[in-house]
């Protein structure tokens, strides 16, 4: 594999003001954020971050045409992942135009909504991945889309580690292909994280997109010094280890090279050494803490008491270095298994006030930090990319970046 080329792209700056007059601009968000059964949006943090973005190039007369993904639908039928209810959010939040929605992001309806902007309108497309083509970066469909405009941004840095048609079959067809504000700002964060990290690096890892993850890790393990991992991810772990993990989910695709690298950097991780475990998701007030291994028939939801103070005295030890955080500990969306999230969220909070260098990413850990009551301003940098934050920091390839404009 090529070395990745995620230096700074050209930007939306390094255009002249009168190139945005009266075009179209293609540009693609990630607006997958959490929406509940009433349409409600969890945690808005991803939208709010593209509206400098959005108001720049506005006001400078440009037609704003939005795309994103919500979620792995399986059926366009399926109306859960329809991003209408982010479309009324945007409006809600931008300062001076409402955002219009088109309930399809290609067919003749959505190039009637185009033909008929104004300089300054916004509209957002409906999801991506209700077209199919979509995810297998299908050329026709890159095509359908980069037809719309004149001009590509991407702003989406929390999906620009997939190979997918808006990401990077579309902006190939574009002349003009410039990143936007928060994937300028999150590049040029990440890069002084990548490259030259206070020491020591601590990294705490959880969440459950463990295939996602690994791959990276296997690049971030030999930068970090210290490793803290939690969440279903540590199940993985566990079980290379040899502790019996009962029903817990386990990727028993990555056991091998999570069994290496236990054995090549057994100095560096921690894993839990206690549990908190019932006997499945649809629990109603039955919880155990359990030491050691989990017995069949149980499945692991969060770190223990014991686990889960080792972990925030590592984390909020008084020496200033750098913490990366992405992935809750536990299935915190359920308050019986959200204590080890939460204290890991406030740990993470009195290290940056101690004189750390924090980051954290991942929509959920976002949203983790939040329910413990931590303010994004208690965080250094909190990025929009959970998978993509770890990528972009293992040095692996981005193919939303490597494929725009270089300066
Ligand atoms: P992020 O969005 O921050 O990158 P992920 O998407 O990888 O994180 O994972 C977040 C999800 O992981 C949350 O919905 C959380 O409930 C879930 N999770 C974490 N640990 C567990 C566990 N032990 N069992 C089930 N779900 C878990
Ligand atoms: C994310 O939430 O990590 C991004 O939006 C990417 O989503 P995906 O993992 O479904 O591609
Ligand atoms: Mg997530």
């Amino acid at each position: 594999m090529s070395e990745a080329d995620t230096k700074m792209p050209k930007t939306i700056l390094d255009l002249n003001d009168l190139m945005y007059y009266g075009k179209k601009v293609l540009m693609r968000v990630d607006f997958n954020v959490s929406i509940n059964n009433d349409g409600l949006i969890g945690e808005d943090y991803r939208i709010r971050m593209t509206i400098p973005t959005i108001e720049y190039l506005t006001k400078r007369g440009a037609k704003m045409i939005l795309m994103s993904h919500l979620g792995r639908p399986t059926s366009a039928q399926d109306s859960r992942y329809s991003l209408a209810p982010v479309a009324r959010r945007l409006s809600e939040i931008m300062s001076v135009n409402k955002v219009r929605f088109a309930p399809d992001c290609v067919g003749p309806y959505v190039e009637k909504e185009i033909d008929e902007m104004n300089m300054g309108d916004t509209l957002l497309l409906e999801n991506l991945r209700f077209h199919k083509e979509e995810e297998k970066n299908d050329a026709d469909f890159a095509k359908k889309l980069a037809s719309f405009a004149d001009i590509y941004v991407n702003d989406a840095f929390s999906t620009s580690h997939r190979k997918h048609s808006s990401i990077y079959g579309t902006p190939k067809q574009f002349d003009i292909k410039v990143a936007g504000l928060n994937l300028k700002k999150e590049i040029e964060y990440l890069s002084m994280m990548k490259d030259n990290p206070p020491k020591p690096f601590t990294l705490v890892i959880g969440g459950v997109k463990i295939t996602d993850k690994i791959g990276a890790l296997e690049n971030l393990f030999p930068k970090a010094d210290n490793l803290l991992v939690g969440g279903a991810t540590a199940y993985t772990f566990l079980k290379a280890y040899g502790v019996k993990t009962g029903n817990s989910p386990i990727d028993h695709e990555h056991l091998s090279w999570v069994s290496k690298a236990l054995s090549k950097y057994s100095d560096k991780i921690t894993l839990p050494t206690d549990h908190i475990v019932s006997s499945s998701q649809q629990v109603s007030g039955s919880a155990s803490l359990i030491k050691g291994d989990i017995p069949d028939g149980m499945v692991g939801f969060d770190i223990g008491i014991e686990t889960s103070q080792l972990y925030s005295s590592q984390i909020s030890a008084k020496r200033s270095g750098t913490i990366f955080w992405n992935g809750p500990m536990g299935l915190f969306e359920i308050g019986l298994f959200s204590n080890g999230t939460i204290n890991i969220a406030k740990s993470m909070a009195l290290s940056y006030w101690r004189g750390s260098r924090t980051l954290i990413g991942g929509g959920d850990t976002l949203e983790a930090i939040k329910r413990a009551g931590v303010s994004e301003g208690e965080v250094s940098h909190v990025s929009t990319g959970g998978g993509a934050s770890l990528r972009f920091l293992a040095g692996n390839q981005m193919p939303g970046i490597e494929v725009l404009d270089k300066n």
